[in-house]
This record gives structure tokens, sequence and C-alpha cells, in this order.
């Protein structure tokens, strides 16, 4: 595969785009491309497990995927409810530790037990974190941080001069995981769309133009070793 595997980005997060495009391409539904997407899914965090990255994020719903057709959105939810039941046992065989990120209060009962159940079974495994966001935004989380330190000032066991930036990480639904180092986002759309956006404050970014359920493990690959010949300095010179 051609790169350094002593050089790997520790954090990756991976904005999945194009599923539509892609579906409509061979005279298909949307949904038959979220379908193919969930491949897509599968061989990324193959990709991720073989070559020792530790946290890969997955964006599979924004908080604004909400305004879809309803037909759409409901077909993504038994999706999600889907891959939760065949997949989950995979992935804490291959020792991966499950967690949604993002306001889980808006999915259904049923959605919601099987997400906790699924983070249970896999929350002791010490290999690949897998991070799927899910009705996540980058402003929800940042507010929802801000909530709970306001909440601990007011409740006086928090001093407001130890609110610093490590103080405030652990309050984001990322907590104590490395920042992200490299973030992907396919069919050649070139922007972030409210993910993450306190985590990528010195990510690389890489842009694919594949689209999302045609990225394999080369693709993945191939976004490896652009990072690796990145320079990265960190504000520094
Ligand atoms: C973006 O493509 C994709 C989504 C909004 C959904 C992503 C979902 C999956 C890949 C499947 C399920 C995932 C998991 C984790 C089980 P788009 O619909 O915006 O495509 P377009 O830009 O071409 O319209």
């Amino acid at each position: 595969m051609n790169f350094d595997p002593l050089n790997m980005p520790q954090h990756v997060a991976i904005i999945m785009d194009g599923n539509g495009r892609w579906a409509k391409q061979q005279g298909k539904l949307r949904i038959f491309g979220h379908q193919n997407g969930v491949k897509a899914v599968r061989s990324a965090v193959n990709f991720a497990a073989k070559h020792q990255i530790k946290v890969l994020t997955l964006y599979a719903f924004s908080s604004e995927n909400w305004n879809r057709p309803e037909a759409e959105v409901s077909a993504l939810m038994t999706l999600f409810m889907k891959a939760l039941d065949s997949e989950v046992k995979k992935l804490h065989q291959n020792n991966i530790c499950l967690k949604i990120i993002g306001d889980k209060s808006r999915f259904s009962e049923s959605l919601q037990k099987r997400i906790e159940q699924s983070e249970q079974l896999t929350s002791q495994n010490t290999g690949l974190i897998l991070n799927i966001a899910a009705n996540y935004g980058g402003y929800w989380d940042i507010v929802n941080a801000a909530k709970q330190l306001a909440t601990e000032v007011k409740q006086g066991i928090l001093e407001i001069e130890q609110i610093t930036p490590d103080r405030f990480q652990q309050a984001l639904v990322t907590e104590d995981q490395p920042q992200v180092d490299l973030l992907i986002r396919t069919s050649g759309e070139q922007r972030i769309s409210n993910f993450l956006l306190w985590q990528i404050a010195y990510a690389e970014l890489f842009f694919s133009s594949v689209l999302w359920p045609d990225f394999n493990e080369e693709h993945f690959a191939e976004a490896i070793r652009a990072y690796q010949q990145r320079d990265r300095r960190f504000g520094g010179c």
C-alpha cells in the first residue's frame, strides 16, 4: 500500500458523502446509495483496524439531515438499526470499541436501546475506537460542553479559572480521545459541514473525488500517503 506504518494518523475522521449521486448515476433511489455506503463503512473500519489507527470517526447523520424527505430519514434509521444488529458482534470479535456520538435523544426508544446495548457490549475493547456520528453537529457538541461546564460552575464544583482548553475538551463527545489528525471528505465537496469543529483545529484535510459507496481501502491508503507527505507545524515554523 506504500505508506509508512510508523507514521499513521492517530485519529481519522470521514465525511461520507456522495451516496445520493452514486445511486442517481445508476438510476436508483437514494437509499440504494446509503445501502451500498454500508459496504464502504465496513472496508474503512477494516482498513483502520488493520493499520493501527486508534480512532475512526464517521459522519453518518448530521443534525441537519432531519430536513431530508421523511422517507429517506426513516430508511436511514432502519439501515442504522440493521447495521447495529448485523455488525456489532463482528466489531466485538475484532476488539473494536463502538461509540455513537451525537444527540441520541431524538432517536426512537428502540434505536436508543440498541445503541446502548452495543456500546455496553464493546466498551471494554482495547482496539480501534469507532465513533459513529449520528444526529451530530459541531455547534451542538460545543454548546453541550459549555452547558455541562456552566452547570458545574453553578453547582460550585468547578471554578471558572479551571476552564481550560483541556477541561473543555473533556466535556465534548470525544472526551479524552486524540484530536483529529486527518479529515477525509469524499465526493469532491470541499467543506466541513458542521462536523467536529473543535476537534479538527489542526487536522490535515483530504478531499477525494470518489463517491462514498466506491471508497475502498486503496482510496483510504491514498489519503494516508497524502497525509504522510504533509509538513505539520501546529502553528510553529
Ligand atoms: C451522504 O451522502 C451520506 C449520508 C447522509 C448518510 C451516510 C450513511 C451511510 C454511509 C450508511 C450507514 C452508515 C452506518 C454507519 C451504518 P448524500 O446522501 O449526502 O449524497 P449526495 O451528496 O450525493 O446526495
